[in-house]
């Protein structure tokens, strides 16, 4: 089988290259990459030799057909992926999330090539902090942030082509990952790299805000099941039941670096901050028996602290640039709850 991957040195995508090649050493990988701010090429040196490596942009048309001529199957990750970006400046959110995908389902289409689309939880909005509902595969789309309303936008071109042009195609939408090879300008990786240089961490609004957190390699073998196994035209929802408040990951990230639970800042709080994600992923374990490996969200966060502390090289060119972004878009340090 050969497929492409793109996206595939950003975050969720490298991981994934990373694990296929170590797995299924029978699939040919090709990744297709901008190499965008958020792109890193260094992730994937050491597989360097086992795939092909295009540098190049989804929304190329031309480019886009003759790779995806040659595969049989497309994985897609890429996309702009940070929502406080997204509010600064949506444009290549719209470029990149909404032309590229059209770009890639205009080649599946006429190539007749297998496609599965990765999305977000965030295209349901958010759920109430005592909401006993979760989001499921039906839930309505209402989408709050530019990032979040691409996703959405995307994701409704791939039920349309599957609907009406027959493009086989499957959709994920997973809740937040967390792992090694994430940009420093996302939430843990922040806080871990901030603990690394003596910085304290710095929490959105009061803190509650929730997230359904999920280690990026089980979001990854639930990508392998739907490809291989998963039916045409459906939507599965990817989450390990991993809720916690933003307050508790800061909290536990203080203990593994040994300092008082007190030494963070409460900074300027996102505009549309979406309070809570929630997924029920039954569909997905019920139908694919896919499992999440990582059950103890403190030992995969004290996993990933330790990835970071051996990898400065791998993050350090990129923290002073994302710390300056955030002072840029005028994040200031509130007085204490
Ligand atoms: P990321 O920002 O780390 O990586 C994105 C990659 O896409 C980068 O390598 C970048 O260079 C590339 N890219 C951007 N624009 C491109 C273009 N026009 N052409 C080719 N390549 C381009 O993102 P991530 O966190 O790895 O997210 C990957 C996918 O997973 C995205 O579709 C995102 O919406 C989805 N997702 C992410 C999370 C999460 O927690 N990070 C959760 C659920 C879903
Ligand atoms: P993020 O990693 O940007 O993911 P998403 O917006 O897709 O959920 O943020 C995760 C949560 O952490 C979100 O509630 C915003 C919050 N946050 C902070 O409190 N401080 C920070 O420095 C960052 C980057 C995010």
């Amino acid at each position: 089988m050969r497929i492409l991957v793109t996206g595939g040195a950003g975050f969720i995508g490298a991981n994934f290259v990373l694990q296929t090649v170590a797995e299924r050493p029978e699939i040919t990988v090709t990744v297709l990459d901008a190499l965008t701010y958020a792109g890193n090429r260094t992730s994937l040196d050491s597989v360097a030799d086992r795939i092909d490596f295009v540098h190049g942009d989804i929304a190329d048309l031309d480019l886009v057909d003759e790779l995806v001529s040659g595969v049989d199957a497309v994985v897609h990750f890429a996309a702009e992926s940070h929502n406080d970006n997204s509010l600064a400046d949506p444009w290549p959110f719209v470029q990149t999330n909404v032309v590229g995908t059209f770009s890639l389902l205009q080649a599946v289409r006429r190539h007749d090539v297998r496609y599965h689309h990765i999305s977000t939880d965030e295209v349901y909005g958010d759920l109430e902090l005592d909401d006993p509902e979760r989001f499921t595969e039906s839930t309505p789309y209402n989408p709050s942030s530019p990032y979040s309303a691409t996703k959405a936008s995307s994701d409704l071109l791939v039920r349309a082509w599957a609907r009406s042009y027959g493009v086989r195609a499957t959709i994920s939408n997973c809740s937040n990952n967390y792992g090694p090879y994430q940009h420093v300008e996302k939430f843990i990786p922040r806080q871990i790299t901030n603990l690394i240089d003596g910085i304290r961490p710095r929490l959105y609004g009061a803190g509650r805000n929730v997230r359904d957190w999920i280690h990026v390699d089980d979001h990854n073998r639930a990508v392998w099941d739907i490809l291989e196994r998963g039916r045409l035209g459906q939507t599965y929802l990817i989450g390990a039941d991993g809720e916690l408040d933003n307050k508790s990951v800061v909290a536990a990230l203080l203990a593994e670096f040994g300092r008082d639970p007190d030494d963070f800042d409460f900074v300027t709080d996102r505009p549309g901050h979406d309070m809570r994600y929630a997924i029920d992923s039954t569909l997905l374990r019920s139908e694919l028996g896919w499992q999440p490996r990582y059950r103890d969200f403190r030992e995969g966060l004290a996993a990933t602290v330790r990835w970071y502390r051996e990898n400065e090289s791998w993050w350090r060119p990129r923290k002073e640039a994302v710390e300056h972004a955030y002072a840029a878009q005028g994040e200031r340090t509130l007085p204490t709850h």
